[in-house]
């Protein structure tokens, strides 16, 4: 391949990176909670049940923000039943994902293990088969101090002082069929208002995130956000994305290339946003938070991996397992949220382990990293400062994204794709540079040149790829280390410019010292 040229200047920002950019997703879903972050009596277990062998990993991957409790879950979910003492809680059945859920992980423990693990809590609320009111009684529940009969409630079950939960999302994927209590978008954009109005008048310092589109593919994809906004704007400060990327098709290169529809669907959600605030002249700008984002499809279409027959309790569901090719397409959403972080906020990556997972574990036995592990840590460890506005010169080439919707097939005609895709992000705190780069060519290796201006010194320190010959090459509890990053070698920096050479199909984090 011909050289590629990339241009960056220290005065030229797209925004700084929000620490909630780099946030997960817990869900009451399969064996995401139970067998995955909370198993008493595993061998790691503390007195709590919380695996301490997943906190590690955890610990690692680096998520700073954890969503919960759902996702579909918690569109039935009565948060009453998760609290108080474990022997009274009820069973019920769980109809998002057809199994028993026994409630003995619940809300104060969800925050008891975000403590340990020194994460931000991210609570969403049930506004589809219960009411605004249940949400405000959460809220009063969580963050009041005290004297008042729920807040009273709290400091009987054992936490004394309040939660203090600041984000809040306004239920989840409320326009899709598979939801519970599903709304059109004027139902579900007057509930959501009226909730959020209850709950800042219980707690006026949290935020609130609306949903917006369960996927871009949606039929109602834009209007929906145009109504919902209309509605909420005044009282809202986020509305959220999701997007699971497929290779349905088997089509490696439109697999990586697709991945700038997700840049696609950020800014036609902003102009949306921005269309309801100029409607109203209104210097307000509602950030996004994209708070499920993944490679998603093996395990989403067939019907014994969503559910299990017999109302089981945490069985093994979505339990993909994720290869070189799966990691490559991360790393490229990766670098599609950090060059939007003017407006980007908060992210979730959907899920944290288990379900479409960084990290897997067995029940009674080890935890591991999945391919995915990599370009999320990296993203989350070295991603944070102001990411400069990169221009690039790369060659391009087209493709066509297969992306069904329910029975439908659906063909998104892919933008031209620069085969390289890239983010660079500036952290004057620690005085580093880090370029996160994508090789989408299958074939070629890439001549990488990047002249950064506006820093007197520049040093490479660390660089990092993550390639292999074999594309489909997994982690598994008996090859745990199979697919990690390797050095890459070779990188230079002389007089402003830095050059490298990227392995086909590979994703790289090059990281300078610059004063
Ligand atoms: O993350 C899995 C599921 O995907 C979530 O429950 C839902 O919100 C989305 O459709």
């Amino acid at each position: 391949m011909r050289e590629v040229s990339v241009d960056v200047h220290r005065e030229a920002a797209i925004g700084a990176t929000d620490r909630r950019l780099f946030g997960a997703f817990v869900e009451h879903l399969g064996r995401c909670v139970y067998g995955g972050l909370y198993e008493p009596g595993h061998p790691s277990a503390d007195a709590r049940g919380f695996r301490q062998d997943v906190l590690a990993l955890v610990r690692e991957l680096g998520p700073t923000i954890l969503r919960y409790p759902g996702g579909n879950f918690v569109s039935g979910y009565n948060w009453e039943d998760g609290v108080g003492p474990v022997t009274d809680r009820p069973r019920r059945l769980e109809l998002a994902w057809r199994s028993t859920e026994t409630n003995e992980f619940g809300t104060n423990e969800f925050i008891g293990w975000c403590r340990q693990a020194g994460i931000e809590p991210m609570l969403a609320v049930n506004l589809g088969t219960r009411s605004p009111d249940a949400a405000r009684r959460l809220v009063e529940y969580c963050n009041h101090p005290g004297a008042t009969a729920l807040s009273e409630l709290r400091r009987a079950h054992g936490w004394e002082q309040p939660h203090g939960v600041k984000f809040w999302c306004l239920g989840n994927e409320m326009d899709g069929p598979w939801q519970m209590g599903s709304k059109t978008a004027q139902e579900y954009g007057r509930i959501a208002t009226e909730a959020a109005k209850m709950m800042k008048w219980v707690d006026p310092s949290i935020e609130l995130a609306a949903c917006g589109s369960s996927g871009r593919n949606m039929p109602t994809f834009g209007t929906w956000e145009d109504v919902v906004l209309e509605h909420a704007f005044d009282h809202v400060e986020y509305i959220s994305l999701h997007t699971y990327i497929n290779n349905y098709a088997g089509d490696t290169a439109a697999f990586l290339a697709s991945v700038d529809l997700m840049d696609r669907f950020i800014d036609e959600v902003v102009a949306i946003a921005d269309a309801v605030a100029a409607r109203r002249r209104s210097a307000k700008r509602i950030m996004l938070s994209f708070d499920e984002w993944n490679v998603w499809y093996r395990t989403r279409r067939t019907p014994e991996v969503r559910v299990q027959p017999g109302w089981p309790v945490a069985p093994p569901l979505l339990e993909e397992i994720y290869n070189v090719a799966d990691a490559l397409v991360l790393g490229g959403m990766c670098i599609s949220l950090l060059n939007h972080a003017d407006r980007v906020k908060a992210a979730c990556l959907a899920q944290l382990v288990n379900v479409i997972a960084p990290i897997m574990t067995q029940t009674a036995g080890p935890a591991w990293r999945q391919a995915i592990f990599w370009p999320f840590a990296h993203l989350s460890h070295f991603g944070r400062g102001r990411v400069l506005r990169a221009r690039i010169d790369s060659p391009t080439y087209s493709a066509t994204y297969f992306d069904p919707r329910g029975a439908q097939d659906l063909y998104f005609p892919l933008p031209q794709a620069p085969y390289l895709k890239l983010a660079a992000v500036h952290d004057s705190d620690c005085g580093a540079l880090t370029l996160f780069a994508l090789n989408r060519s299958l074939t070629e290796e890439m001549p990488l040149r990047v002249t950064v201006d506006g820093f007197s010194d520049l040093a490479v320190d660390q660089a990092l790829q993550l390639h292999d010959t074999d594309l489909e090459a997994v982690n598994s509890s008996q090859q745990p280390d199979r697919v990690r990053p390797s050095a890459l070698s070779g990188v230079r920096a002389e007089g402003g410019r830095l050059s490298a050479n990227l392995m086909p199909a590979s994703w790289n984090v090059i990281r300078a010292r610059v004063a």
